[in-house]
């Protein structure tokens, strides 16, 4: 692995987490794990060249959860990449642990986000974790009700020094308002992408607030974003609906931070390239549409 700097800046610049400054042009590491995100990847060997390949075109935000295989990811992370580059930023998310069918039970018990902290901490190799998010809501979405026991247990491990800073997911705008009101939150990351625009308006107020936004499922997770309209700019830039949808997101608003999944070399070079794509007004505009339920074809 290189550590030297890449020639190229990569598209939308960097954005500060609290004092750790990261690309906006990150990677989430949920796909590296088996199918359905349970145990070890078919090709191992790819899923250590995907990582080591992120690093030398300069990410310095990668996306991961001890509840990814479970441990899988972060103990790929580990070997890829382990004594990791000072600039290099391991996110983690702690609040769900996994059944036996390959579920997603919540975990939000103190006990339970204490263990979980720790067990990030041995299985990427850190006595400190630079981001924990508190996972909540389910598999449907975000659900309301009050968090201040598990992020105050998090909060805890802040003070202890385990933790450098804390972000929500899978939140509603009353939990992300009532986290702050605890204690300071640097991200959201929530489901957010061209055909889901729930969280527009949430964007616009963490924009205000200097608090990153970071969609999951930016390229549709585990449905790719399909649509005519995006199709139609995509091939009139001659381009990918992907890098369509990278773009769109890095030029929707300054705080949103991209971590699209891959298991390939290839496809993580493409995003890498196709993000820093111009989109015009009229592109912009027939994009727009897309959310508001227009175009959609799946
Ligand atoms: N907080 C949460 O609750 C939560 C939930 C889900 C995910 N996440 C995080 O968000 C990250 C992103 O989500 P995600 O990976 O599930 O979804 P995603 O980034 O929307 O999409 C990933 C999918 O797109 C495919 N893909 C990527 N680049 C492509 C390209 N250039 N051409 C064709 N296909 C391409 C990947 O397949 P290939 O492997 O074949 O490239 C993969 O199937 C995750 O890695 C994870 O870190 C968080």
């Amino acid at each position: 692995m290189s550590t030297d700097k890449p020639a190229v800046p990569l598209p939308g610049g960097t954005w500060s987490l609290g004092e750790l400054t990261v690309t906006r042009f990150g990677y989430g590491a949920m796909q590296l794990a088996g199918p359905g995100v349970m145990g070890p990847p078919a090709d191992h060997d790819g899923a250590i060249a995907v990582l080591r390949k992120a690093v030398d075109l300069g990410i310095t935000h990668i996306d991961t959860s001890g509840a990814y295989g479970p441990r899988v990811t972060n103990e790929l992370i580990r070997e890829a990449l382990h004594p990791y580059p000072e600039s290099l930023h391991i996110v983690t998310k702690v609040g769900a642990r996994r059944d036996e069918q390959g579920g997603w039970p919540p975990a939000r018990r103190p006990a339970d986000l204490r263990r979980a902290v720790h067990e990030n901490l041995e299985t990427l190799g850190l006595e400190r974790l630079d981001l924990v998010n508190l996972r909540l809501g389910d598999a449907q979405g975000p659900q309301p009700g009050s968090l201040a026991e598990a992020f105050g247990a998090l909060v805890e491990l802040q003070r202890q020094g385990l933790i450098r800073h804390l972000g929500v997911s899978n939140a509603t705008r009353d939990q992300v308002a009532e986290a702050q009101a605890i204690a300071p939150i640097v991200c959201v990351q929530n489901m957010y992408n061209l055909a889901h625009r729930h969280d527009d308006q949430l964007i616009d107020e963490l924009a205000g607030k200097d608090i990153a936004y970071v969609p999951f499922f930016p390229l549709g997770g585990f449905s790719p974003l399909q649509s005519s309209a995006l199709s139609a700019v995509a091939s009139r830039l001659d381009t990918t609906p992907m890098s369509v949808a990278l773009a769109w997101l890095l030029q929707r608003s300054p705080n949103i931070l991209l971590i699209p999944g891959t298991s390939s070399v290839a496809h993580l070079t493409e995003n890498v390239a196709g993000a820093g794509t111009r989109l015009s007004d009229d592109d912009l505009a027939e994009l727009d549409k897309i959310g508001s339920g227009h175009s959609v074809a799946g």
